[in-house]
């Protein structure tokens, strides 16, 4: 009781000289809001005392809205679109070609339109994306994309050939979730898109646990499209030109049915993106689930995985750290080359086109042997002492590989704009970034290994 009563008094005295303060305030306010209207308009001091305080403090208080409104606008966009581009242009270092998607030549000779990886994109609503597989190479330079169009944005990935680095930059952003999770298991998200790029790319990745690959392609695929389903979400499938296997047809168009060994290394990956596409259009036709199919060509840039063991980034690892530049099999064999950030304007080109889901093919048709191309990443990096060295062909690697990108232009608009070289140079600075930060860096060969992590 005692207590109670003394924390009443105690309570009752604060409450007090609360009351006394505020007065005391008022009067100092008064007097000075006084002093202000005395010298600055006389014909106001006809008012009554009472009525300039109030009408200063509604004024004041206006004030205040209106300066912290502005203040709170002003940092909204500085916190949310200005330090975050900022922050991806400074660890990019390689937006001029991700953000330019305007390398005109091409452009001014079709007359081609191309969607620019700009920060203003007026003319979209927002929506809910989800990017499986979004910690990885191509998966991150989407998630730039589309956060920089102010989507919201979950990016799924349980870190396989992933990295939080590719991502960190969009951590703290409102509009970005990043899930860890595998899409061979079930998921329940509310979503208006997805864009389904889970599955390691690189041979050596995939071949290093055949049987995950097949399950990322199936089950994962299975799981995205009874989430789609589910959801009514549209569902981009990021395939590969590897379901042409060794083409018999050069290039190959999208009608080509391709020829691959169903029980050779490859068949983990080429198998499981067959199946894929397969599901795509069974759930399209019998659930109505609305699809879209990428058949995706050799793609480069940075975040590659310096491990991966791909042409591009050995090669270049190689040249810059004077190792020699391995070639499997004789260097006769084509391949053809697209920086990342064309494929990023085509997949959210084929996602957005309402009325085409048949699959379309996106590369550059830009067509090296492989001997040729180590020789220009020699010419690429001058001061480089590397050879190049020859080791056997390794099993089923595909002899040719250009796309015929007839489709992807008829249908989207769509072609590549950033030269082969430019796209290159932009990659040797990245890893020579890379190299400066990690050190040495012992290229994969094609045999199956367990990625390191990036
Ligand atoms: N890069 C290319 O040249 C190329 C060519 C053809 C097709 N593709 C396709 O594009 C997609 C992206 O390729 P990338 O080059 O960015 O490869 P990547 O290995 O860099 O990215 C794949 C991402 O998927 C994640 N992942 C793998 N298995 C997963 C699983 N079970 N659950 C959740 N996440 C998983 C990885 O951790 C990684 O972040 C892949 O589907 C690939 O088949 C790429």
């Amino acid at each position: 009781m005692l207590s109670s009563n003394n924390n009443n008094n105690n309570n009752n005295t604060i409450t007090a000289r609360t009351s006394t303060n505020i007065e005391k305030k008022r009067q100092e306010g008064e007097e000075e809001t006084m002093n202000l209207i005395r010298t600055t308009d006389t014909t106001t001091t006809t008012t009554t005392t009472n009525n300039v305080f109030d009408r200063e403090l509604v004024s004041n208080t206006f004030c205040m809205t209106r300066k912290s409104l502005l203040i709170l606008v002003l940092g909204t966009m500085i916190g949310y679109f200005i330090v975050p581009n900022l922050l991806v242009e400074k660890e990019l270092g390689f937006n001029n070609l991700m953000s330019t998607g305007t390398t005109t030549n091409n452009n001014r000779l079709s007359g081609a339109k191309y969607t620019r990886t700009s920060t203003n994109n007026k003319n979209k609503k927002k929506r809910r994306i989800l990017v499986t597989g979004g910690a990885g190479f191509v998966g991150s330079h989407l998630v730039d994309k589309l956060m920089s169009e102010g989507h919201d944005v979950i990016a799924l990935d349980n870190f396989y050939t992933g990295s939080e680095n590719n991502i960190a930059h969009w951590l703290s952003h409102p509009n970005f979730r990043l899930i860890v999770h595998d899409v061979t298991e079930p998921i329940q998200l509310e979503v208006d898109e997805i864009y389904h790029l889970a599955c390691p790319a690189s041979p050596p990745h995939y071949q290093y646990n055949p049987i995950k690959t097949i399950k990322t392609s199936t089950m994962g695929t299975m799981n995205m499209l009874g989430l789609a389903k589910r959801v009514g979400a549209r569902i981009l499938f990021s395939s590969t030109s590897e379901i042409y296997g060794d083409p018999l047809i050069h290039p190959q168009p999208e009608s080509y049915w391709g020829n691959v060994n169903p029980i050779g290394p490859r068949a983990c990956y080429d198998e499981g993106k067959r199946v894929a596409e397969t599901m795509m259009y069974a759930y399209a036709q019998k659930e109505n689930v609305d699809v879209r199919v990428a058949r995706i060509f050799n793609t480069f840039g940075p975040r590659m995985h310096p491990n991966d063991g791909r042409v591009v980034s050995n090669f270049i690892i190689q040249a810059l750290q004077n190792k020699n530049i391995t070639i499997y099999g004789d260097g006769t064999q084509s391949r053809s080359f697209q920086y990342v950030s064309d494929l990023i304007n085509g997949l959210t080109m084929l996602m957005d086109q309402t009325t085409y889901t048949q699959p379309v093919n996106l590369g550059n048709p830009d067509e090296y042997t492989i001997q040729n191309f180590a020789q220009y990443i020699q010419r690429l990096v001058p001061k480089s002492k590397s050879d190049i060295v020859y080791y056997p062909k390794s099993q089923d690697d595909p002899s040719q590989r250009q796309p015929d990108i007839t489709t992807a232009f008829t249908q989207l608009g769509w072609k590549p704009i950033v030269e082969v070289e430019q796209g290159l140079k932009e990659t040797i600075a990245y890893f020579r970034n890379v190299l400066n930060t990690q050190g040495e860096i012992i290229p994969t060969g094609p045999g199956a290994s367990k990625p390191h992590q990036a």
